[in-house]
């Protein structure tokens, strides 16, 4: 498969290869609460070809197949496109990196990527793909994680690691986390790429994540992440407990009889190609 070789990127790559098996599990009880709120900003509607980018285990194929729409699910790790074959088989799924999609020009009515963005070492340039795509008065949906004072979920460990981790390990540099999460900023960026920036919605939407134990966040972050788990693996073991005890005492603040309800909240945004 052909990727922008870079180090961010094969960073990311050996990462998502790694952790594919455990996504579902672990990670989509939260991200999957966010498709609807996506598919509607982004008006899919039956009949439509829609490009499914960095699509992990293709929920959000599934999510506008049963619209009536058509998708195609991309995604640069072969795990995930062969875990969403086997979970969607009536779908197509196929490996390619967002930031060079393997994709003909305006061919899409739709282009969606449910918190893929900021995985990207070139996020720009993957909406300059989704924009190359997209037939004119398409539309480029996408979600990203709030910032931490509005996204109590991602202030936990924000702080956690703020408080104890050394950040001054060697880690591959990858993009701003927030980089789309102020409005101005992102409509910016987007018209920057060839977006009606007049077009941009911008919304956050809130969901609880619940979860069995107080470690559980943490351990999702360790053994199920990418990011932030190259992080922790270079942490030396007392800054790691400190970091795990942290995370433990912020999810205890959410618990609830059976288990723990973590506030969650991201950004949808949308954005069309002029006609
Ligand atoms: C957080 S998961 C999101 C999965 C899914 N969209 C969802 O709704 O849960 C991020 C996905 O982005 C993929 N990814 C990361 N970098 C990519 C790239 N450069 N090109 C294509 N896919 C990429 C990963 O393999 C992973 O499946």
């Amino acid at each position: 498969m052909k990727t922008i070789p870079n180090e961010f990127t094969r960073f990311a790559h050996d990462g998502w290869q790694r952790v594919a098996d455990k996504y579902d599990s672990v990670w989509s009880r939260v991200t999957r609460q966010f498709i609807p709120y996506l598919i509607d900003a982004a008006g899919v509607l039956a009949g439509m070809p829609v490009l499914d980018v960095a699509c992990g285990p293709g929920y959000v194929s599934a999510a506008v197949k049963k619209l009536g729409a058509n998708p195609t699910g991309i995604d640069f790790s072969k795990k995930m496109v062969e875990i969403a074959t086997k979970m969607f088989p009536g779908i197509t799924f196929r490996e390619g990196d967002a930031q060079e999609l393997p994709v003909r020009d305006a061919s899409y009515d739709r282009v969606l990527m449910n918190f893929g963005l900021l995985h990207l070492s070139q996020p720009e340039r993957a909406c300059a793909e989704a924009f190359r795509v997209l037939r004119s008065g398409g539309k480029f949906g996408f979600t990203i994680w709030a910032e931490p004072h509005e996204n109590p979920g991602g202030k936990i460990v924000n702080d956690a690691i703020e408080a104890h981790a050394d950040l001054n390990v060697e880690m591959p540099e990858g993009p701003s986390k927030f980089l789309y999460a102020d409005k101005e900023k992102c409509r910016k960026i987007l018209e920057r790429d060839g977006f009606d920036g007049k077009s941009v919605v911008f919304e956050t939407d809130l969901v609880e994540w619940n979860v069995p134990t107080p470690y559980y966040l943490f351990e999702a972050e360790r053994d199920a992440g990418v990011r932030t788990a190259g992080l922790l693996a270079r942490q030396s073991s007392d800054r790691l407990d400190a970091i795990r005890r942290a995370i433990e005492d912020g999810v205890g603040r959410y618990a609830k009889r059976d288990g723990f309800a973590i506030p969650m909240a991201a950004h949808v945004i949308v954005a069309s190609k002029c006609m």
